[in-house]
Parts: C-alpha cells; sequence; structure tokens
C-alpha cells in the first residue's frame, strides 16, 4: 500500500463548534487516520483573541490570530467563524491556494454560495457544507448524492433549534419566549444575533440551500418568503394545543404550478404554522430539527436529530473532513453544484395552503351569517368553525356579555384571497378584533 503524507487541517474559529471539531480531531486522530487512508494532522485553529476561554482545551501552541497564514500551510480548511467577512475572503483564499473547504455558514453560503461554488469548481476543488443545515443531521448528502436519481417535489422541515426550542418550551412549561431565548442562547444554539433565528433568517438561509439542492434550482436566501416566530403569543401555543395543534417555525420548499399564470416553478417560504399534534413533526422537541423529504420515487422519507449544539454539529464538519481527506487521497476533481433545472422561483402569492383565524366577535343574531358570507364573497371556503365565550380583560364590562371568540379553519386558498379576507375582517362592524391568523400545514 502507497503511503500518503499527512493531510493538514486548519480549523477557523474555536468556538462552540470549532472547539469540538478541534478537540475530535486531535483525541480521534488515529482513528480518522485509519478510515482515509492518510495520516490527519490538525495545523491550528485561528481565533479573534487567544485567551478567550474555550468549551475544550485547545493546545496555546495551536492556536492563532493570523488565519490567512494558517490557511497556507493546509489542505483542508474548515471554516468556524460564521459571519460574512471574514469568512468569505478566507474561504475563497483558501480555495484559491487549493485546498478543500468545509463549512457550517448558512449566512454565507446562502449570500455567496453561487461565487463560492463557482471559485471551488475553476480550481478542481471541492466545498462540503454539510453541518450548514440541521446541524448532526445528515441532509446535504443525502439530498446531493442519494437522492440525485429522484425527483423531490416537497420538503417540510424544522431546521432552526432556537426557535424550536423556544415554541416546545412555551407550549410544555407555559414559559415566555424571552425566557425560552435566553436558555437556548446560554447552550450555544442561538446566532451571535438571536435576531438571526426568533427573525426566521437562520430558517429561511438554510430554505434556500436545501431548494436549491433538492429543485437543482439556484434559490437566493432574499427569495424565501420569510416570517419568524417574534409575533407567535404564548395565547396563541396554548390555544393551538386545546384545538388539537402544536405552533412550529417550518421551512416549505415546493414544486408548485401558479394558480393563476399556470406557470411552473419552485417556492421557499419559512413561517409559523399549525401543524396536527398526531403529525410527526409535532413530536420534534427542545432544540431537535427534522426535515421531511416527498420525492417522486423514493417518497416521503424523514430526517431527524439534533440540529444545534457544539458537539452534535462537530459531528456533520468532521464527516466532510473525512469526505475532503479521502478525496485528497483519491484525488480527481471536486463534484460541481448542480443549477441545471433553472426553475423560476416563484412569490408567497403562487403558494395555496389552508388557515385558522380567531376572531372577538359580538355575540348577537345574524353575526356568524355575516361573517361567512364575508369569506364567501373573498372566495375562500370556510371549513370549520367553532364558537366559545370570550374572556377578555381588554373588553368594557358592558362589551364582555356579548363577545364570543369564532375559531375559523379555510379549505385551500390563496395567500391574496385569505389577506384581503382579513382586512375585510379588520373593519367589520361585527368583528372587535382579529386576534389570531396562521397557515395550516401536514393535513
Ligand atoms: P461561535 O460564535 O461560538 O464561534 C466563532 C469563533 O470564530 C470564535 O472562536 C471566534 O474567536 C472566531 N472568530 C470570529 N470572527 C473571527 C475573526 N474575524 N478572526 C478570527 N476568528 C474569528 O460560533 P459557532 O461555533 O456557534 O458557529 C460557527 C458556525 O457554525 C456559524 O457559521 C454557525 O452559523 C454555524 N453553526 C453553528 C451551530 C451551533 O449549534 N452553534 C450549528 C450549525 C451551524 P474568539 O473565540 O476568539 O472570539
Ligand atoms: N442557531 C441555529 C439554530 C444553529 O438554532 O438552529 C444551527 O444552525
Amino acid at each position: 500500500m502507497i503511503e500518503y503524507r499527512n493531510l493538514r487541517v486548519a480549523v477557523l474559529g474555536g468556538g462552540s463548534v470549532g472547539s469540538q471539531v478541534a478537540d475530535q480531531l486531535l483525541t480521534h486522530r488515529d482513528e480518522l487516520a485509519a478510515r482515509i487512508g492518510a495520516g490527519i494532522e490538525l495545523a491550528g485553529v485561528a481565533v479573534r483573541s487567544i485567551d478567550a476561554p474555550r468549551d475544550t482545551a485547545i493546545p496555546r501552541e495551536l492556536l492563532t490570530t493570523d488565519a490567512e497564514s494558517l490557511i497556507l500551510s493546509a489542505d483542508i480548511v474548515v471554516e468556524l467563524m460564521g459571519g460574512l467577512e471574514p469568512a468569505r475572503t478566507l474561504i475563497l483564499q483558501a480555495l484559491n491556494s487549493g485546498a478543500d473547504v468545509i463549512t457550517a455558514n448558512k449566512a454565507l453560503l446562502a449570500t455567496h454560495g453561487p461565487e463560492l461554488f463557482e471559485a471551488a469548481e475553476q480550481v478542481g476543488a471541492q466545498l462540503y457544507y454539510e453541518a450548514a443545515v440541521g446541524g448532526a443531521i445528515p441532509i446535504i448528502r443525502p439530498l446531493r448524492d442519494s437522492l440525485a436519481g429522484d425527483r423531490v417535489k416537497r420538503i417540510l422541515g424544522i431546521v432552526n433549534g432556537t426557535t424550536n426550542f423556544i415554541l416546545d418550551r412555551m407550549d410544555a412549561h407555559g414559559e415566555s419566549m424571552a425566557d425560552a431565548l435566553a436558555t437556548a442562547t446560554a447552550l450555544g444554539y442561538a446566532e451571535a444575533d438571536p435576531t438571526a433565528d426568533v427573525g426566521g433568517y437562520d430558517a429561511a438561509q438554510k430554505a434556500a440551500i436545501l431548494a436549491s439542492l433538492a429543485f437543482h434550482t439556484l434559490v437566493p436566501a432574499d427569495a424565501v418568503y420569510r416570517e419568524g416566530i417574534t409575533e407567535v403569543t404564548l395565547e396563541q401555543v396554548v390555544a393551538a394545543r386545546k384545538a388539537g395543534y402544536v405552533v412550529k417555525l417550518l421551512a416549505i420548499c415546493e414544486r408548485l404550478t401558479d394558480p393563476v399564470t399556470g406557470v411552473d416553478g419552485v417556492s421557499a417560504r419559512v413561517h409559523p404554522a399549525l401543524i396536527p399534534d398526531t403529525h410527526p413533526l409535532a413530536a420534534v422537541h427542545g432544540a431537535n430539527n427534522a426535515v421531511f423529504v416527498e420525492a417522486e420515487a423514493a417518497g416521503p422519507l424523514m430526517f431527524y436529530g439534533a440540529g444545534a449544539g457544539g458537539i452534535q454539529t462537530a459531528s456533520a464538519v468532521l464527516g466532510d473532513v473525512v469526505s475532503a481527506a479521502r478525496r485528497h487521497v483519491v484525488g480527481g476533481p471536486g463534484v460541481a453544484e448542480s443549477t441545471h433545472a433553472n426553475l423560476p422561483v416563484l412569490p408567497i402569492s403562487s403558494v395555496m395552503t389552508r388557515y385558522q383565524i380567531a376572531l372577538l366577535v359580538a355575540d348577537e343574531p345574524g353575526v356568524l351569517a355575516l361573517i361567512a358570507a364575508l369569506f364567501q364573497s373573498h372566495g375562500v371556503s370556510v371549513e370549520t368553525v367553532a364558537q366559545s365565550v370570550a374572556v377578555v380583560d381588554s373588553l368594557s364590562a358592558t362589551d364582555a356579555p356579548s363577545a364570543a371568540t369564532l375559531v375559523i379553519g379555510t379549505h385551500e386558498a390563496s395567500e391574496a384571497d385569505l389577506a384581503a379576507t382579513v382586512a375585510a375582517l379588520t373593519t367589520s362592524s361585527v368583528v372587535h378584533s382579529v386576534t389570531s391568523v396562521l397557515r395550516v400545514e401536514g393535513l
């Protein structure tokens, strides 16, 4: 057997994920070498501050603040700094110096992916990013390789651990969003700026990556419709549970045909949604993620596991390190990203889905008929209606006895028709307030 030289791995970032990757590279060096067929050596870990506290004990002599010099001596560069710059520039430098690159940086991929993939293709290198979506869950390789011979129709996923953790704590413990976010941050799940999590930006970046891979079409992050969880209230979460639903932040990527224009394309959206409490996604608790893939031949597939966390994410990164190292040993150019289908990316107005709308209304004869007529006049078909006596502090004592809560479930309707219906409800004389509008998925 031909002895291959030791491969040098540079890790950029020694935070939650980087410190664990460095630790695993040092601890499992011999086992990894046996799997690769070549020795593997941690060349160094680039950080901002040598003296910052670390989750694992990285030998001081391996820490450096000079990322550029570290890259020059590496065969494989692992970018775990996060953010757009200097991550983008360092990755381009690494690729241009002939190194394969591994990143967990979905923000960077969703923003500068085409430039980075192009740079990799130009030099015959490869950019690996298994950890960028779903933390520890293998989902990139299955979409890119295992399903390369099939046609993906739809992806429905919980892809942000922090928001799933928050919604789960609100549901299970009645905790406030702020308290649950503080815990998620302390556990290392949240992004450096947690607005990325609660605002749905992180999930939208992951949806863009999944949709691009699944549909062989470049789907930029700004083409993903996005709503975060900041408007979700504890009252909505509690009411959902009572009605047999749970609230989840979902990423939905699908092939669809616009109902008005007939254009075939793809769509990606991220928003809070109700799912039945019997749906498998309802059982995804804590910071776990789950991704359902519906493919034409394979049928439904489910990928589930830890969506965030330093050591869990390090598992996916290490898998990429082994893949990159094996490629070095075997030789040959990297495999380019496939965007051959180049389908139109359709806006949210092309999507048809179901809705649940909660209203506080006057409890008087004829009100239900008026509201039903209002839905009908906007082309939205009502499927279910539930009425209960309203208990609302904000109503005056004279209003209170005549108020009722109506919860209306619709059949599939277009976003435009639903928005027009809600606008009409808001100005109706029999409606005190529209207290909740949520999409319903997974029925
Ligand atoms: P952290 O914030 O914990 O760590 C970032 C690290 O990068 C720190 O060690 C920091 O140095 C270093 N760093 C930042 N900027 C620079 C710079 N300009 N020069 C040199 N070093 C720098 O991030 P995470 O480990 O949580 O995340 C890393 C990446 O992994 C991100 O892209 C994130 O989105 C992604 N990811 C994270 C997951 C998680 O659960 N945490 C899960 C999946 C993906 P210093 O320590 O000195 O401050
Ligand atoms: N902040 C991200 C999350 C980390 O909560 O899912 C994993 O990408």
